[in-house]
């Protein structure tokens, strides 16, 4: 099948990196189309444990094209640190390529979405720190540097010190943060000499990471359409959730860039009429990152919540933040089957839910008032499957699993979409094919 996307249906970390991990085996090129080091996948294969923000998961395939596509932001000093983990730990880099489009997290960005989210106090968004709703504020705002514009010193210098110059404007009135300044720049291991922190910055950016990087700029969506014109297999990688899309997701609590299908065409140059599947994965319940007082509406109590956290070690990849666990939720599922239109499912720990009796799933809501389109009204209604009480870790044939398994996997498919894959564990083998 020439091009599939694999889109999140929830709040991100739903297992993305094991299926892409996955299915990369068998394509010639993986493209990561948004979001940014926001996002953090866990793949475990025979070279080991990798945490990766930014390089797609189909570096491990040495004959894959891996692509950072337009639609990600790009945190040179995380790129780089994982390039050199990757290297260390023998993994090949060579077909690595970084689109020329894809914007620049600034110094600047992070900066300002710490200052922000200070700000918002309690009403937190509870954003990874990276920079990501400064650096898209800039894209939509015309003003961000763009990884090819390292290409072009000139350009970047000019635009790099009047961005640099706005923020802090920015940070010092608006924010009051004049001290944070000083103090990042220390961090970012910027010199305070003669030439100010823009210059030394900028030195940075040139010495360092543009020498780094260099080679692996290019035109990545005429890479794209090359291997369109010749049905090479494509894989869209997508990074957060249907439910974190900055349009169609539970704004404000949401990323700033676009994750559902939409956005793989966008963020990459393919057109939207050549991509073929689009593969939805779901966990088999729910989790949330972000502050509390976030709706959540199958949010499970709290010793429930807790037992189940531990016993699927659900903190964030990139942050380590304990993530909120909640029951499946058909009404959301359905919403981003509507958004999507999935091909199929592929369903991600249904091995965490073993130890439960019963499990309840959310087949509809009762709205208080208004149904609120940010969940804030609503009452799930739930119906409780029995649950298997079994290990069923690492099964691979779907007739291996107890008759109470495959129930609850029917009854998702029979009321949003076929579940063709299915996750048992955490290593790649793990897996029923259907
Ligand atoms: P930001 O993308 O760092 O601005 O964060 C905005 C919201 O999206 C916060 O609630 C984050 O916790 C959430 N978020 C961003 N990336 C991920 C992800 O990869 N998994 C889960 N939540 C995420």
């Amino acid at each position: 099948m020439p091009v599939t996307a694999v889109i999140g249906s929830q709040w991100g970390d739903e297992g993305k990196g094991k299926i892409v991990d996955f299915l990369a085996q068998e394509m010639d090129v993986v493209v990561r189309f948004s979001g940014g080091p926001n996002a953090g996948h866990t793949i475990i294969n025979d070279k080991g444990e990798f945490k990766l923000h930014l390089v797609p998961s189909g570096i491990f395939n040495p004959s894959c094209e891996c692509i950072i596509g337009n639609g990600v932001a790009v945190d040179l000093d995380i790129l780089i640190a994982e390039m050199n983990e990757l290297r260390s730990k023998g993994v090949s880099l060579e077909k690595l390529k970084i689109s020329s489009r894809a914007h620049l997290i600034l110094p600047q960005h992070i900066l300002l979405d710490i200052a922000q989210e200070q700000r918002r106090g309690q009403k937190e968004i509870g954003t990874t720190r990276r920079g990501i709703g400064p650096v898209f504020a800039d894209k939509a705002a015309r003003t961000g540097l763009r990884v090819g514009d390292l290409r072009e010193p000139d350009y970047f210098r000019e635009h790099f010190l009047q961005n640099y110059l706005e923020k802090k404007a920015i940070l010092e009135k608006v924010y009051r943060q004049e001290t944070i300044w000083q103090k990042f720049l220390h961090r970012f291991g910027a010199r305070r000499d003669e030439l100010g922190p823009a210059q030394a910055l900028l030195e940075k950016y040139f010495d360092i990471y543009q020498k780094q990087i260099f080679p692996y700029i290019c035109d990545t969506e005429e890479i794209l359409w090359g291997a369109i014109d010749s049905e090479a297999d494509i894989l869209l990688e997508g990074a957060q959730g249907t439910l974190l899309d900055i349009d169609f997701g539970t704004y404000p609590n949401v990323t700033s860039s676009s994750c559902n299908i939409a956005g793989a065409s966008q963020g990459s140059g393919i057109p939207p009429s050549k991509i073929n599947r689009v593969i939805g994965v779901v966990k088999a319940y729910t989790t949330r990152v972000g502050s509390k007082g976030q709706p959540f509406p199958t949010e499970m109590q709290e010793e429930e919540g807790n037992t189940l956290r531990e016993l699927a070690h659900e903190y964030g990849a990139t942050t380590g933040r304990p993530r909120r666990l909640g029951w499946l939720d058909l009404m959301l599922l359905r919403y981003a089957h509507r958004i999507n239109n999935f091909t199929y499912l592929a369903l991600t720990r249904l091995d965490n839910l073993s130890h439960l009796a019963k499990i309840p799933v959310c087949v509809g809501y009762v709205s208080k008032g208004r149904l609120s389109f940010n969940l804030a009204d609503v009452e799930p209604i739930y119906v409780e499957l029995p649950g298997w009480q079994k290990p069923i870790e690492g099964c691979r044939d779907f007739n291996d699993l107890p008759p109470e398994a495959k129930n609850y996997v029917e009854f998702i498919e029979e009321r949003i979409a076929p579940i063709n894959l299915i996750s048992t564990g955490p290593r790649r083998e793990d897996r029923i094919v259907r």
